[in-house]
């Protein structure tokens, strides 16, 4: 595919040297990668929209091996991109140009699990399944769901700050992430590594490297904050005629289930068909406009189970919902998930895509979809609406056989321009990488994207951390 984002030209980084490479071999033996074979996959990302060309792949296993690298590369003026899991959806996670690349695909260890209070403290490259089944042995599971999980790592989900499915129920990372470990661009390790669940000594700076995108520093550990594991969970999947109705389910939805409910997702009927025909999903209720996805999780199934009969009773009776159909068991409420966490994938298949990620006021998120059809017209080959409804972020989707410009700037600005109208935001979780980030005026005062450029000036003097990425080309 070609390059959808304008990269702007080279910065005036150093070039790798044979001295450079000898250094790393020395530090890192076996795991400074130059063989272009290797190197390849991460200097893709998995959209296959941007393309590095960087010739040097870093694997180091602890904290000390990554502040070596960094003390070395901010002398040399080498320019570095952290990588976890390379799941990114906005170019955030590979090369523009020649940067060196630091995974953290080898810093996989658990640290310390506290079964007392939940709190898992690992390295930043454990893989986000991993976690969640390690904690679920012993009855607790990750507060982080998402459709990446067998390969995002939990230190690209902070530095992402991703949302995901479970959102709704247990809050934003900003709220689970206790500690952090983080090595500076200069090498000095910044160990915020507590675990403990208030602290209010001065400001909170591990809330700047959630979400900074590897713009700020790398980090190399967390301690997280994660809930017990449900003693009963039960999906709905439930079929709507029209968003209307959809918004009063959710509303019916949030009062009758109240603390049980950990999840509130939509799909429309063109995600529906995109599942069905690229991956051979079948749709298992009668066919709909739109489709919910609602989890419960709590700690009696016979309470739980009562209260889901009776929402959906009270949506079945008064026809807000045509069909749908209830599991309880894990493999179906899998099978189930299943439709709504693989439409990433089955865009993939569908041609190249246009990835928006929006939030908005509830009730406006639909019409944004409608209008975007409606815009770009036979252009598009799908335009289809997806996402977290109960966090108010929709993903707006649009297809085309191949990469095509005049469809791109028939859909940039106006989606942004939309979504500032109606006062939301242009990126609601997957942040702004390469592709976002010279629209970010259209979600942030021109104050704070000055204050942003010098928190990154302070703390990252020579630009070395991921540049090109989150701040725009030119600062207010
Ligand atoms: P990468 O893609 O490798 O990197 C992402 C960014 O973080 C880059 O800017 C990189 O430089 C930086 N970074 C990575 N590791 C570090 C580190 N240790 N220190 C500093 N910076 C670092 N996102 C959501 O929010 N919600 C979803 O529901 C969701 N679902 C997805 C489903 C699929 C199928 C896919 C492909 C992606 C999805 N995403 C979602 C996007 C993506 O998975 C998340 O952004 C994820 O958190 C990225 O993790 P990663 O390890 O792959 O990071
Ligand atoms: C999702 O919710 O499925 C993810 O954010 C990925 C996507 O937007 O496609
Ligand atoms: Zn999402």
């Amino acid at each position: 595919g070609a390059a959808q984002a304008s990269a702007p030209n080279r910065l005036p980084f150093a070039t790798i040297s044979r001295e450079d490479l000898a250094f790393f071999e020395q530090l890192l033996p076996g795991r400074a990668i130059t063989d272009p074979e290797v190197l390849e996959p991460s200097n893709v990302d998995w959209l296959q929209s941007v393309r590095g060309s960087s010739e040097l792949l870093l694997r180091p296993r602890t904290t000390e091996e990554v502040s070596h690298i960094l003390r070395y590369c901010n002398e040399r003026k080498l320019a570095v991109t952290p990588q976890g899991g390379n799941t990114g959806l906005v170019g955030g996670s590979v090369p523009v140009f020649d940067e060196i690349i630091l995974s953290t695909a080898l810093m996989n260890q658990v640290l310390s699990f506290d079964s007392v209070s939940g709190t898992i403290t690992c390295q930043a490259g454990c893989v986000l399944e991993n976690l969640s089944s390690f904690v679920e042995e012993r009855d607790f599971i990750m507060p982080l769901d998402l459709g990446a999980k067998g390969s995002c790592h939990i230190g690209g989900n902070v530095a992402t700050n991703a949302g995901g499915l479970r959102l709704l129920r247990y809050g934003s990372l900003r709220g689970t992430v206790l500690g952090m470990e983080v090595v500076l661009a200069n090498g000095k390790v910044l160990n915020c590594l507590t675990g403990l669940r208030k602290d209010n000594t001065g400001y909170d700076l591990k809330q700047l490297f959630i979400g900074s995108e590897g713009t700020l520093g790398v980090i190399t550990a967390v301690s997280i904050l994660c809930p017990r594991k449900p003693k009963a969970v039960n999906l709905a999947f439930l079929g709507c005629s029209s968003f209307e109705q959809l918004l009063e389910v959710f509303q019916c939805c949030r009062g009758m289930l109240g603390e049980i409910l950990s999840a509130f997702e939509f799909l429309d009927s063109a995600c529906m068909k995109l599942v069905e025909d690229h991956l051979r999903l079948t749709n298992p209720i009668k066919e709909s406009s739109f489709y919910i996805v609602i989890e419960t999780a709590g700690s009696n199934a016979a309470h739980d189970e009562e209260k889901l009969h009776s929402f959906l009773e009270e949506v079945m009776t008064s026809s807000l919902v045509t069909d749908g159909t209830v599991a309880t068991e894990e493999i179906k409420i899998k099978a189930l998930w299943a439709i709504r966490e693989r439409i990433t994938e089955a865009l993939r298949h569908d041609g190249y895509t246009y990835k928006y990620d929006i939030s908005l006021p509830v009730e406006k998120i639909y019409q944004l979809v409608e209008d975007m059809r409606e815009h770009v017209g036979s252009r598009a080959k799908n335009v289809v609406g997806y996402g977290h409804l109960g966090d108010g972020n929709l993903h707006l989707n649009i297809t085309s056989p191949f990469y095509d410009a005049a469809l791109l700037s028939a859909i940039e600005p106006f989606i942004y321009e939309w979504t500032a109208n109606h006062r939301g935001s242009i990126s609601a979780e997957h942040g702004l990488g390469l592709k976002k980030k010279n629209y970010i005026h259209f979600s942030k005062a021109p104050e704070v994207v000055l204050l942003m450029g010098y928190i990154k000036a302070i703390l990252d003097p020579k630009g070395i951390l991921n540049p090109y990425k989150t701040l725009p080309d030119t600062c207010p």
